[in-house]
């Protein structure tokens, strides 16, 4: 693989408290919530070359089916990066963890069949740039793979949401912002908005922030407009 120089710093992302949170949570949940499920769904059927943005600890590692070649997964943050590469070790594809930021994809364009974002789009600082280069990154016809929270539907969680993100919500959780709306950020990126379904974690009981979820597929135009 042929990295590229591009303007952000290696280690643009740095949130030691919430890597050591996620590191441990986000394997509970797996377990435990059901995210190990969705992650399955959303890697299903992947194949060729595929790039994965802010992979976190690798946990959609060991899910890649077996007709993806080669995953380059992408994470800035230090520590969550060497979880990474441990998990990389156990996945049954070729996993090769690499530092970078979203919004400057050290890629050739055009390099890969498939994308995955799992929880990520409401991290990263500039989503319409992080949403340009996935799709410079991505073949014609090429995939992008999402499961995300975002934007709740009913009033009353949006208002929430966006009084969360003004306040705590992002300084506690690594720069999440919980009222961003994915699908239409990825639809306004230029990409056509395949399959997709709404789901809530936790599927019953109360709704946090984050609750409101999608995952689904999205593809680059085989014509640029
Ligand atoms: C909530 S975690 C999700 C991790 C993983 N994708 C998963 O599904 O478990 C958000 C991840 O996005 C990463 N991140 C934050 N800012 C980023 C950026 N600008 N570009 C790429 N990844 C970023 C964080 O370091 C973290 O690993």
């Amino acid at each position: 693989m042929q990295l590229r120089n591009r303007k952000l710093p290696r280690d643009a992302v740095h949130h030691p408290v919430f890597a050591r949170f996620y590191a441990r949570m986000s394997v509970t949940a797996d377990l435990r919530g059901g995210i190990a499920a969705y992650r399955e769904e959303l890697l299903s059927g992947l194949s060729g070359r595929v790039i994965e943005i802010g992979a976190g600890n690798g946990l959609n590692f060991a899910r890649y089916p077996g007709a993806v070649s080669e995953v380059v997964a992408l994470e800035p943050e230090r520590s969550l990066r060497q979880l990474a590469v441990r998990s990389a070790l156990r996945a049954e594809v070729p996993v090769d963890v690499v530092p970078g930021a979203a919004e400057a994809l050290p890629v050739k364009s055009e390099a890969f069949d498939g994308a995955v974002a799992s929880l990520v789009l409401c991290t990263v600082r500039d989503l319409p740039r992080a949403l340009a280069e996935i799709r410079r990154v991505l073949r014609p016809g090429g995939e992008l793979r999402f499961f995300e929270h975002g934007l709740a539907p009913g009033r009353a969680l949006a208002a929430a949401q966006r009084v969360a993100d003004r306040t705590l919500w992002p300084l506690v959780f690594g720069g999440c912002h919980t009222a961003r709306d994915p699908l239409a950020a990825i639809a306004a990126a230029g990409f056509e908005v395949g399959t997709y379904r709404r789901l809530r974690i936790p599927e019953r009981g109360l709704q946090v922030p984050s609750s409101p979820c999608v995952l689904g597929v999205a593809r680059k135009p085989f014509t640029e407009d």
